[in-house]
């Protein structure tokens, strides 16, 4: 490769880091309401965001309801359990802002992004298991049999885990496979489940293992409750 394409290379990787940190993973919006320009809800939402980009930092967590009847908006922001709170602020920031340009009008909307989660709805949904929304992230490239068995070992210690720490429905974790290959993971609920519900929820997306990432040597399935991932490098910040 010449230096001009190797530059353009690194150009275009660089720019799809950047534009996959801009925009997120992947965003949704419900169909469980619309309103317009100027109404109250408008303005309650507008307050949840800045709530939620003010409170989640300091925990990494936060949620909030704000307005009465059909004017109310509930709300909730998660920052990975790694990332600093400063990391967590850009984030949630970003992801506040973006979903209500990506959502327009929408009641209720979920963003994801690699270090945070921002969702709102007019429909009470604290406390609940989202089965709804729901997406897969995988690395396509390919491992043994054995690899796999052992990742579903390491995803179901760190669902005890996390589901043990109510403070922080949090645990990452790695392990040894063969030689000096490891595997690498995080699980992590939203905080207004239970111990309980978090380790129903996180036990229900591992279960999905071998629908999603079978035999992949990375993958990540992220619910608007729940999360996990693991890959064959490093990861999480230390
Ligand atoms: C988005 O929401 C709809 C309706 O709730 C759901 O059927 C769909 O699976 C969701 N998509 C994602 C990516 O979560």
């Amino acid at each position: 490769m010449s230096c001009s394409r190797i530059a353009s290379f690194v150009y275009l990787l660089t720019l799809a880091s950047l534009l996959q940190t801009a925009f997120g993973l992947r965003h949704n919006c419900s169909d469980t309401g619309s309103f317009s320009a100027g109404d109250p809800y408008e303005a309650n939402l507008k307050q949840l965001i800045e709530y939620l980009s003010n409170q989640t930092p300091q925990t990494g967590f936060g949620r909030r309801a704000i307005g009465q009847n059909q004017n109310r908006v509930y709300g909730l922001a998660l920052c990975r359990g790694d990332v600093s709170s400063e990391d967590c602020k850009t984030c949630v920031v970003r992801a506040g802002n973006e979903i209500r340009q990506l959502c327009p009008y929408k009641k209720g909307a979920i963003h994801w992004y690699d270090y945070c989660l921002v969702k709102y709805s007019n429909i009470h949904f604290f406390g609940q298991i989202d089965n709804q929304n729901k997406l897969y992230l995988v690395n396509p490239n390919t491992v043994s049999e054995a690899y796999s068995r052992q990742t579903e070992g390491l995803l179901s210690l760190l669902a005890n885990e996390a589901s043990a720490d109510p403070s922080s429905l949090y645990a990452s974790g790695e392990i040894q496979v063969s030689g000096s290959a490891k595997i690498y993971g995080l699980t992590q609920c939203t905080r207004d489940l239970s111990s309980s519900d978090c380790k129903k929820c996180l036990d229900r997306i591992i279960d999905e293992l071998p629908k999603c990432c079978n035999r992949l040597a990375g993958g990540r399935v992220i619910s608007g409750s729940c999360n996990f991932r693991y890959e064959s490098f490093p990861f999480v910040k230390a």
